[in-house]
């Protein structure tokens, strides 16, 4: 077996242990964010929080999370409220499925779990959205429960501190990043201690610039002012806008329109600057994949159109709305 290959820190002692606990804890007492969510007792908050930090920045949601408990301000009144309610909600939040993915799991918290939001890893993993990080999350920040969490942040932090990672984007597999976060994690101070791992990665080991002179962890680190910066990808490669770029804009779009609808054509030309045939059959299909996740509603002439998909009309009898 080569020397690098174990899942953990295979030559970390109890002194060297200790020292990293004490030296992250210390620098997380100084310079930890004050976040609205932290420290707080009630796990809806920490659900909350980090459901919108799954893919947004925490600049964003310190602006979003308070308007959103004002608004809904516990799981019961978020179950109670309608899609169409909690899809304007979200705006400015992006990735707009996970609002409804979040109200779901609001639902199912209620009817499932009798309005408890779980502290069990795997109950809460059986919620719609919940992959293992907001698990965890949820466990060690809303119930103060002893588990390690791993998101991107961690991943970086703890890859560049087991091992010698050459270039910026390296890091070790994230299976194995779990093993190594179980393995670190102190018997007492493990709240802290995850919330410093990642004010660590969010502001001293970045991605592109670590800054290795002001980490507390620098002298344990066999990265520390070794990393390159990964060549640069070409630019020459012109992508593609994604599809959730645009299935963004509609949902923006009707956000701010009467009655939250539109005509179809009128979306077209939004989204394509166009309404030729293949921009028609573009709209359609980014339609249909908002009408099958429920986001919007489809009528013409005033009757439902079950299946966006296989509209054949012109695209200006095709009435756009909300999901109520
Ligand atoms: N990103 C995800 N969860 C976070 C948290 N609890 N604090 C800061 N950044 C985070």
């Amino acid at each position: 077996m080569r020397a690098h290959a174990s899942p953990s820190f295979p030559r970390l002692s109890d002194t060297r242990r200790r020292y990293i606990h004490r030296a992250l804890l210390r620098w997380y007492a100084q310079h930890g964010r004050d976040l609205p969510w932290r420290n707080s007792d009630d796990p809806y908050f920490v659900l909350i929080s980090e459901y919108m930090l799954q893919q947004t920045q925490v600049a964003r949601v310190l602006k979003h999370f308070p308007l959103w408990i004002k608004r809904f301000p516990t799981t019961a009144a978020l179950a109670r409220a309608s899609r169409r309610a909690v899809l304007l909600a979200w705006s400015g939040l992006g990735y707009n499925r996970r609002a409804l993915s979040l109200h779901a799991a609001a639902k199912e918290i209620m009817e499932r779990h009798n309005g408890r939001i779980p502290s069990d890893i795997e109950a809460l993993k059986a919620l719609p959205g919940f992959g293992p990080y907001t698990a965890h999350a949820v466990t060690c920040f809303g119930y103060r429960h002893r588990v390690p969490i791993v998101d991107v942040n961690i991943r970086r932090v703890l890859s560049r501190l087991s091992r010698n990672m050459r270039e910026t984007d390296a890091m070790l597999p994230e299976a194995e990043v779990w093993t190594l976060a179980a393995s670190l994690l102190p018997p007492r101070a493990f709240y802290n201690w995850n919330q410093g791992l990642m004010d660590l990665g969010a502001t001293i080991c970045t991605a592109r610039q670590p800054d290795c002179e002001h980490c507390p962890l620098s002298t344990e680190c066999p990265s520390a002012g070794r990393l390159q910066s990964a060549p640069a990808r070409s630019a020459s490669v012109i992508r593609e806008t994604p599809r959730r770029i645009y299935r963004g804009r509609v949902i923006e779009h009707l956000r701010h329109r009467p009655r939250h609808c539109d005509r179809a054509d009128r979306l077209c030309i939004l989204l394509f600057s166009s309404s030729d045939a293949v921009e028609q059959s573009r709209v359609l299909d980014i339609l249909a994949t908002l009408q099958n996740d429920g986001m919007i509603r489809a009528t013409a002439g005033r009757r439902p159109v079950e299946d966006i998909g296989t509209f054949t009309d012109s695209l200006d009898m095709l009435h756009i709305c909300l999901t109520d």
